[in-house]
C-alpha cells in the first residue's frame, strides 16, 4: 500500500527537448516529401495525371481483346504486337504474370493509354523513363501520352503480386511514322 507506480502521470511529463526536435524534423521532412510529389508532377513528368473509371475485369478484357484482334501486326513468342491507329485509345492489361499485349506506337502521336488488371493489384513501371502507375482490378486508368522518342521500352511490375512477380514484364515499341 502506498507504493507509487513509477509510471504514474507519465502522460503529463514534459517532452524531452531532443525528442521534440526529432518530432519536428520528421514532421517537416514528411511535409517536404508530400510537396515533392506535387512538384514532381509538374517538373519530373513522372506522377502523371490520369482518369479512372470503374469497370469489371471481364469488360476490360473484352476491350483489350477487341483491339488485339483488330490491330495485331506480328507475333513475338506468345505475345501479339498491336499497332493501333495513331491517336487512338490503346489498352494494356495486367494479369499474373504479364503485361498484355505488346504495343507499337508512333512517335509524336498522342494516345490515350488505358490500364487495368484482371486479377490482382499490379504496378506499371515504364523503363527506362521511370513512369510509374498503380493498376487496380475494377478500375480502368487512362493516361494521355505522346511518345517523344523511338525505341523499345520495357514494362516491369513494381507491385508485389505473387511468386511470379519478378517475371511480370511487357513491352512498348515506339517507331517513326512511315
Ligand atoms: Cu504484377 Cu508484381
Amino acid at each position: 500500500m502506498g507504493i507509487a507506480s513509477p509510471r504514474a502521470g507519465w502522460w503529463k511529463e514534459p517532452i524531452h527537448k531532443v525528442e521534440l526536435i526529432w518530432i519536428i524534423v520528421a514532421f517537416l521532412w514528411g511535409l517536404g516529401m508530400f510537396f515533392m510529389m506535387i512538384y514532381w508532377h509538374g517538373v519530373g513528368n513522372q506522377n502523371l495525371s490520369n482518369e479512372a473509371y470503374r469497370i469489371t475485369p471481364a469488360a476490360y478484357a473484352a476491350k483489350v481483346d477487341k483491339m488485339t484482334e483488330e490491330y495485331t501486326v506480328r507475333q513475338e513468342g506468345a505475345f501479339p504486337v498491336v499497332r493501333p491507329p495513331p491517336g487512338s485509345d490503346v489498352y494494356m492489361m495486367g494479369r499474373v504474370y504479364m503485361w498484355w499485349p505488346m504495343l507499337e506506337l508512333v512517335k509524336g502521336e498522342t494516345y490515350r493509354l488505358h490500364l487495368s488488371s484482371i486479377d490482382l493489384q499490379h504496378g506499371f513501371s515504364l523503363q527506362p523513363v521511370n513512369i510509374n502507375l498503380q493498376v487496380h482490378p475494377g478500375y480502368e486508368s487512362v493516361v494521355t501520352m505522346t511518345p517523344n522518342q523511338t525505341g523499345q521500352f520495357g514494362i516491369v511490375c513494381n507491385e508485389y503480386c505473387g511468386f511470379g512477380h519478378h517475371t511480370m514484364t511487357g513491352r512498348i515499341y515506339v517507331v517513326d511514322n512511315k
